[in-house]
């Protein structure tokens, strides 16, 4: 599905991403981890062509797709939940309201809100922000510290949603410097002085 090879990312000469090598296949729920400034973000930038990768290269299979949530999710401000939601899925697809509305019931947001999104709380921005990353069937769904400002009861329904896409056969790689309890990984990795290595546990 996602092939990452050799992949590395330098600003101004300074190294940041020396070797990122990994497979997806289908089902697989990926944990990355690594401290603050390791690399994380910069890795799912790379892969996804918000930043031009310096070294190696990404292979993504021809019917696969991305979703992505990374750093802080950017939205129309003005506008609702709903607005936003199919402003983003119209880009590529039709907005299935349906399908966006079990992920919305599943982490708590309102989905027929008229609040505007600049009165949203970081929590539920960043639920936003998932939901964008799932709503259109991405089967690559790429989610950079995807667990910040939910609460206890979203973490578990997070835990359970991920698990779930895994299950259809849906790849999530998961990267953060903490660990959300309740996701069934099947890979760990870690990115260390800019090298990802494999962890068995
Ligand atoms: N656009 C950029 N220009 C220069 N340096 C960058 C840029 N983006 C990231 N970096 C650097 O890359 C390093 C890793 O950052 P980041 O990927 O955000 O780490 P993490 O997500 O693991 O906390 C940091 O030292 C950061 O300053
Ligand atoms: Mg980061």
């Amino acid at each position: 599905m996602l092939e990452v090879d050799h992949l590395q990312m330098s600003f101004q000469g300074q190294e940041v991403i020396k070797d990122a090598t990994f497979t997806l296949e289908p089902g697989d729920l990926v944990h990355i981890t690594g401290p603050n400034g390791c690399g994380k973000s910069t890795l799912f930038k790379a892969i996804t062509g918000i930043y031009q990768a310096t070294g190696g290269k990404c292979t993504l299979g021809e019917k696969d797709e991305i979703g992505a949530l990374i750093e802080n999710p950017g939205f129309l401000e003005f506008a609702d939940l709903k607005s936003n939601l199919s402003f983003l899925a119209k880009l590529k697809h039709e907005f299935d309201y349906n399908y966006t509305q079990t992920f919305c019931q599943r982490l708590g947001l309102d989905l027929a809100s008229k609040q505007r999104m600049s009165k949203y709380s970081i929590g539920m921005r960043q639920k936003a922000g998932i939901i964008q990353a799932v709503m259109e069937k991405q089967n690559v769904i790429l989610l950079d510290e995807p667990s910040r400002g939910l609460d206890a009861d979203s973490l578990l329904a997070f835990a359970d949603l991920v698990n779930d896409l895994a299950k259809e056969g849906r790849s999530v790689v998961i990267a953060s410097h903490d660990q959300v309890p309740g996701i069934n990984y099947n890979k760990h990795y870690v990115l260390e002085q800019g090298v990802l290595t494999q962890n068995e546990n």
